[in-house]
This record gives C-alpha cells, structure tokens and sequence, in this order.
C-alpha cells in the first residue's frame, strides 16, 4: 500500500441483507465499527435499502473516518423511459459511490464494456465515485488471457472520461473465479494486476494514475487482506460475503489502516 493513497475498503452487499430493518443495523454497526479508523469504508446495499441506509448512517461521507454509501449500479442517463432503473441523479441523492461493471452484471445483465464506459462518465459526472471493476474469467486466466482481458476492460471503463486526475476514480481488480469461491488470488498475482491497471492510466495520465486507490476483489477476508494490503499498487479491497458481517468488515479495514502505515 502505497502512503500517499488513503485506503478504501468497500463492501459489495449484493442482494442481501433481505430486510431493510437488517440492512440498516448492519450500516449502523459498520459506521460504530469503522469510526474513526484513518480509511475510506463504504457500505454498498441493494438500491432499494440506499435511502434508509443512507439516513440511518447520517447521509455517509467521502471523508476518511467516516462511512460512505454506494449502490451496486445504477443507469448511465440522467432520465428517460428506462423501466426498473435508477439514474446517477437518484443515486447521488443517497450515495456518494457507485460499484459499475461488476462481474455479476456483465455475467447476468448483459453489462458491456461501452456501457460501463457510459456509466463511469456519468458517475463521475455527476459527482459520485465510480468504482469500475475490471477481472478475467477462470477460462480466460487458463488461456492466458489475464493482462488482455485486464486491458481491454479498463480501456473502455475509462474510454469517455475527461481526465483522470481529479476524477476520484476507484479501479477494483476482481478475478471472476476468485469471487464468491473461497479460492482468493495470491498478493502477487492481485499486484501485477494493479500495477499493470497503474501502467495504463498512467499513459493517460501520469500524475492521476497515482491517484486511483486501485482495490482487490474476491474471496477477501480478515484472514487474507494483509497480504493483498502489502502490495504497493493494492489500496484496499472490495469485499463481498466478508462484508455482510460488521465485526469482519471492519477488521478488513483496521488491516488497510495498519498496512497504510
Ligand atoms: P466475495 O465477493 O468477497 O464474496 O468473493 C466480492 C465481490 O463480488 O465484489
């Protein structure tokens, strides 16, 4: 972990918790657990629970020591006839983050990468952090396709965005095959992932690229974040399962703080 990055530590609730009432003591035991600790914590819950979430923890924050709110998705206009979605404006309302091109979505909903290249411009926008995840499949790391799926990905998420610089882009580097299987990826493969995300914003822009907290994804637990945290290019985590249970996620996060030095 890098000194000059302040660590960020985002929770991927999914589609869990099933109860709002669930979902805001889980916010509220996150935001008492993270208080004070010298990270960006996010809590990112089904976008129907973001309101009430968002109330219960005091409308979240950006500000190290405090708790940010994020959806999961959210549409890329502004408005318009787009039955079931949600626009950057209804987020922004409750959030100050926004998870895009998750693998979930491009696995199920068809996410592509233009239109994750839409969405990032539109959050950023809009004024929201956009956390763009990018991550090969168990099939193309087999075919030695890491770096290309990597590239190709992270091309587009940032291919309508203006700058990076100033941006508060957030790049989560998630292997399909890691997420969700118990099966994490080891540091190094997770860091050679960063640095080579670091290497392309870079050639974009070489002082905003040192900007981007570049995060770890899949199968993060309390037992496994120090290794991803003491990677140069690895500014935290986006962490799924671990992150449905306060006392896990915030010890994730206390790993980022002590890895942040
Ligand atoms: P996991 O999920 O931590 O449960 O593997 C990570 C994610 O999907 O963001």
């Amino acid at each position: 972990m890098n000194e000059l990055r302040m660590p960020v530590v985002a929770g991927n609730w999914k589609m869990n918790p099933s109860r709002s009432a669930e979902a805001v003591g889980l916010a509220v035991s996150v935001r008492d657990g993270v208080a004070g600790l010298p990270a960006r914590s996010v809590i990112c819950p089904p976008t129907i629970w973001l309101a009430a979430v968002s109330a219960a923890v005091g409308g979240g924050s950006r500000e190290p020591g405090g708790i940010g709110v994020g959806a999961q998705t959210m549409r890329a206009e502004e408005a318009g006839a787009y039955t079931g979605e949600t626009s950057p404006v209804m987020v922004a309302e409750a959030a100050q983050y926004v998870i895009l091109g998750h693998s979930e979505r491009r696995q199920y909903d068809n996410e592509t990468d233009a239109g994750v290249a839409a969405k990032v411009a539109s959050a950023a926008a809009h004024g929201l952090v956009p956390i763009a995840c990018v991550g090969e499949l168990a099939e193309e790391r087999r075919a030695g396709l890491t770096a290309a799926v990597i590239e190709r990905q992270l091309r587009a998420a940032i291919s309508l965005l203006p700058r990076i610089a100033g941006t508060s882009l957030v790049i989560a580097y998630e292997p399909v095959w890691a997420i969700g299987t118990c099966d994490a990826a080891s540091g190094e493969d997770a860091q050679a992932a960063a640095a080579q995300i670091r290497a392309i914003l870079a050639e974009s822009d070489p002082t905003g690229a040192d900007e981007v907290p570049i995060l770890y994804g899949g199968s993060c637990t309390p037992d496994n974040a120090a290794e991803f945290f003491a990677e140069p290019d690895i500014d935290g985590a986006l962490v799924g399962g671990a992150s449905l249970n306060a006392e896990s996620f915030t010890r994730i996060v206390q790993l980022a703080v002590d890895a942040h030095g």
